[in-house]
């Protein structure tokens, strides 16, 4: 894109202030600029805070239901496990790990992946848990399933050398794939783009949600099918004890008719902070525990259990099928307020200090509103769940320790 194309094209959309700058730039700086102004759907941008206003969450609230080990006899769990097992062992199974997000909440330096943990059984980057976990999955079915990492346009680099300067931690270098997610425009709260520096419009990630669209964009979808695959597994980057083969969720989905399943725990008291599957208007869905009130949040079944108990882990397997289904659909967007620091129009350098601009995401579980029903499999906590998010506290990388050492 020329200068003249950019200031065109800038001044249709009333966003000239991104050229505030242009004159005091180097001419890589220039092109740099230009580049990052092509890059942007201007219709699509410039109608992010009207699109992203208010997701207005249509229909009733109900309860769901979920299955775990204790529901099915001996018998039973075997004929599940068994398919499971033949859909792994015949290749027909493939795991993406979503490793796009910033892991602001983390502050580490570089992608979250590449935080080292101090195990029991030794120090080990986020990544290389995952890497012995395929292991383990080939150790057991003789078969390296094809591994996918979804990285960020900010991140995608440095995951890459991090795998190649650590030799794929022993994985067969051509069953991990990398592809990056897309970005969205951060605005100003009147719905303008800013720049994040005097060479660059701001963007970020476009969410978890972001996955399908790249999917579909990177060619994943086809690959997977023309491969053979017919269940993928996507899960965050965070939780470290994520089970990668899980036969028993593999089989349950793929006899559940449903063509997509989610693992679950059981929320520990009424008011623990996590979004809880249930239905909306009778589609999946699921309710934050900010739009829970206090009989909601306390509300029993039958049984004494709570009524919304089956907390989100972000742990989603889905049919290939599906997946050719909504790779080509927008997804809803959320707007987050954010403090963020960026160039103002008249070119300062701003420092934030309170929230100031408006981020756009997507996220993964709002493909529910594309299928009928979920298959949902409550599983054992201190097995499958042990997130890294915080840097100290709940969820951080000491409680994550502690519970992958009681088990290791
Ligand atoms: P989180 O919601 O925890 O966000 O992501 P985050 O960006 O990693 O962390 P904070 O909020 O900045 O501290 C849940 C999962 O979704 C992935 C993350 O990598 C994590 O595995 N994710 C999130 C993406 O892959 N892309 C995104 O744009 C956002």
């Amino acid at each position: 894109m020329t200068y003249e194309q950019a200031h065109k094209l800038l001044k249709k959309y009333n966003q000239l202030h991104l050229l505030v700058s242009y004159n005091d730039l180097t001419d890589e700086e220039k092109r740099e600029l230009l580049q990052s102004i092509a890059e942007i759907d201007f219709e699509q941008a410039m109608s992010l805070t009207k699109i992203s206003k208010e997701q207005i969450n249509l229909g009733e609230i109900t309860p769901v239901t979920s299955v775990t080990d204790i529901d099915f006899s001996s018998e039973e769990k075997e004929e599940i496990k068994a398919l499971g097992r033949s859909i792994i062992c015949n290749k027909e199974y493939a795991v993406i790990t979503m490793a796009g997000g910033q892991g602001t909440r983390l502050g580490h330096s570089g992608p979250k992946g590449t935080f080292m943990l101090k195990l029991n059984t030794g120090d080990k980057y986020i990544f290389e848990l995952f890497v012995e976990n395929l292991q383990k999955a080939y150790e057991k079915y003789g078969v390296y399933i094809n591994w996918y990492v979804m990285t960020s346009v900010a991140n995608h680099e440095e995951t890459v050398e991090f795998f190649e300067n650590h030799n794929y931690f022993g994985y067969p270098k051509d069953k991990i794939t990398f592809f990056s997610q897309g970005e969205l425009p951060i605005t100003d709260t009147e719905g303008n783009l800013v720049l994040e520096s005097k060479e660059k419009v701001f963007k970020a990630a476009d969410g978890n949600g972001g996955i399908f669209n790249a999917m579909s964009r990177h060619g994943i979808t086809d690959k997977l099918k023309a491969d053979g695959v017919k269940w993928v597994l996507i899960t965050g980057v965070d939780n470290i004890l994520v089970n990668m083969a899980d036969e028993m969720y593999i089989g349950l989905t793929a006899r559940s008719n449903t063509f997509n399943g989610v693992k679950a725990i059981e929320k520990t008291i009424p008011g623990e902070k996590v979004g809880v599957f249930c239905k909306r208007g009778g589609k999946p869905s699921i309710v934050e525990y900010s739009e829970m009130d206090d009989d909601m949040t306390n509300a029993r079944a039958d049984d004494g259990s709570l009524l919304y108990k089956d907390a989100n882990i972000v742990n989603h397997l889905l049919s290939i099928e599906l997946l050719e289904k909504i790779q080509n659909e927008r997804l809803p967007i959320h707007r987050a307020h954010k403090s963020l620091n960026y160039i103002d129009r008249d070119g300062n350098f701003v420092i934030a200090k309170d929230p100031n601009l408006f981020k756009y995401e997507c996220f993964i579980f709002d493909y529910f509103s594309m299928v009928d029903d979920v298959m949902i499999y409550r599983v054992d906590r201190n097995k499958e769940f042990a997130p890294v998010k915080n840097k100290e506290g709940a969820d951080s990388p000491a409680t994550a320790t502690a519970l992958y050492n009681a088990l290791h």
